[in-house]
């Protein structure tokens, strides 16, 4: 056996004991939500009705550290530090000079990295007497993720299931129903949000989202849960990102490249903000790769405007690039992917120049994912298998280039329950659905007419 190392690993002790909030690092005056109905900037306020204080301090803090409760390290202990993987197999495969490591997250309970929120989200709601929390799911992930983590607070779950994963994906509901929850295939005949958008069969995570959120109002004791997006969500997944700079130490690299796939901006700021900060405060020279579907354009295709972030419009108003709050895009197996906005914050840094952007087909996504599964063994979700077709062609630029870059990627959740689409794929039967450019332009003509400065 050889001395190289493929693992590397830290201790319980070494789990972080802060989360890092880039908004005061961020370049120039962030724009804020706006209220949806008097398109004033939203203040704390306007979230209480759905969200705990707690988590509406962490939304708009000033404060470019926050500190995680004990409660919060005590349930991470299950899962946390998670391993950083010099991909060495894949490396000698693609024949590239590249060092490549990834951090997996699919050693969560759920499979990826949303219980390192759906934990912190849980407690909070828990501290200030909530009984329930009510989400959507697009994968699935995110649902199993709240679930699990309503468990370990004892608080009641509900989850509306975007229709297109619920279909293909039977045993994430199994898994979310093992843990508690109640689910629902949205759009669903329970909300006026769902009754209302019964027409579309596959539904939407901007559907899905509106039926929860439509539940969390009406009920004082039931507050909504969102699995990316807003401020806290990414700000909780930046233990990923401290924990892969400590590891990158242990193997004495530094990252060129940084690379997650973007739904929503979770997984992606939870690796990459820590680097980012170190960016903008120490002129560090690591680039920033987001990587997207090409039938969910966001990022590359999107304009940036102000935006509901539910597609009936009860969410405040954000500054992010979309394809229209009532876009319904194709259903790709990356049901995680499928969303019209993204965060913000992970926006105004792709606007900025500071994040680079690239969209794949999903038929690309699945050979760089099958590829991944033969060398490093683990089957990736499709969502991080975007990533992973980033990081090939990072490895094939190393190559032409012949320089000796290191990628650090997000590999942020296992593939084990999405096999129908890789069995779709080995069969040659996976589709790459069309993005369709007029749908996109009349959902823009839809946009609330909010300027948003140059
Ligand atoms: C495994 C996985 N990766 C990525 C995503 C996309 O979300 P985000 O961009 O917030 O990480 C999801 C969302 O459900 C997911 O389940």
């Amino acid at each position: 056996m050889s001395d190289e190392p493929v693992k590397f690993l830290l201790t319980e002790r070494d789990i972080p004991k802060h989360w890092i909030n880039l908004l005061p690092d961020l370049p120039g005056e962030p724009l804020p939500p706006l209220n949806p109905a008097t398109k004033e900037p939203a203040g704390p306020g306007d979230l209480t009705p759905i969200f705990p204080m707690g988590l509406i301090q962490q939304e708009v803090s000033p404060e470019p550290e926050v500190e995680i409760p004990e409660e919060v390290r005590e349930v991470y202990k299950l899962w946390r530090p998670t391993p950083l993987y010099r991909a060495r197999r894949l490396e000698r495969a693609l024949d590239t000079p590249a060092r490549i490591y990834y951090k997996y997250e699919g050693v969560s309970p759920a499979g990826s990295h949303k219980p390192n929120t759906a934990v912190a989200q849980a407690y909070e709601n828990a501290k200030a007497g909530i009984r329930k929390l009510c989400t959507e799911t697009g994968a699935g992930q995110w649902g199993s993720a709240l679930a699990f983590a309503c468990q370990e607070f004892g608080l009641e779950c509900e989850v509306f299931m975007v229709g297109s994963s619920y279909d293909q994906k039977p045993y994430r509901r199994s898994m979310m129903e093992t843990w508690g929850a109640s689910v629902h295939r949205s759009p669903s005949d329970v909300t006026e949000a769902g009754r209302s958008q019964a027409s579309h069969p596959t539904g939407s995570l901007g559907i899905a989202i509106s039926e929860a959120v439509e539940i969390a109002a009406q009920d004082e004791g039931t507050n909504y849960s969102l699995g990316s997006v807003l401020n806290h969500v990414l700000l909780h997944q930046t233990v990923i990102g401290q924990e892969a700079i400590a590891q990158l130490e242990q193997a004495g690299d530094e990252p060129d490249v940084v690379i997650g796939c973007v739904g929503g901006g979770s997984n992606f700021a939870g690796i990459a903000y820590p680097f980012v900060r170190r960016v903008l405060r120490d002129g560090a020279r690591t680039r920033f790769l987001a990587a997207e579907p090409a039938a969910c354009p966001t990022l590359t295709r999107g304009v940036y405007r102000y935006d509901f972030g539910d597609t009936v419009g009860m969410t405040p108003l954000m500054p992010m690039f979309t394809l229209g709050h009532d876009f319904v895009p194709p259903p790709v197996h990356a049901g995680g992917l499928r969303y019209h906005g993204d965060a913000p914050s992970v926006c105004g840094l792709v606007k900025a120049g500071l994040v680079e952007a690239r969209a794949y087909k999903q038929n690309e996504t699945f050979e760089a994912a099958v590829r991944f599964a033969r060398t490093e063994g683990i089957i990736p979700a499709p969502e991080p298998a975007h990533a992973i077709k980033a990081v090939m062609e990072e490895a094939q630029a190393a190559k032409d280039a012949g320089d000796q870059r290191v990628i650090l990627f997000g590999l942020c959740g296992h593939g084990n329950f999405d096999l129908a689409a890789y069995d779709a794929y080995l069969a040659g039967t996976l589709e790459d659905p069309e993005f369709s450019e007029a749908d996109m332009e009349e959902a823009l003509g839809r946009l609330p007419d909010v300027p948003v400065p140059a």
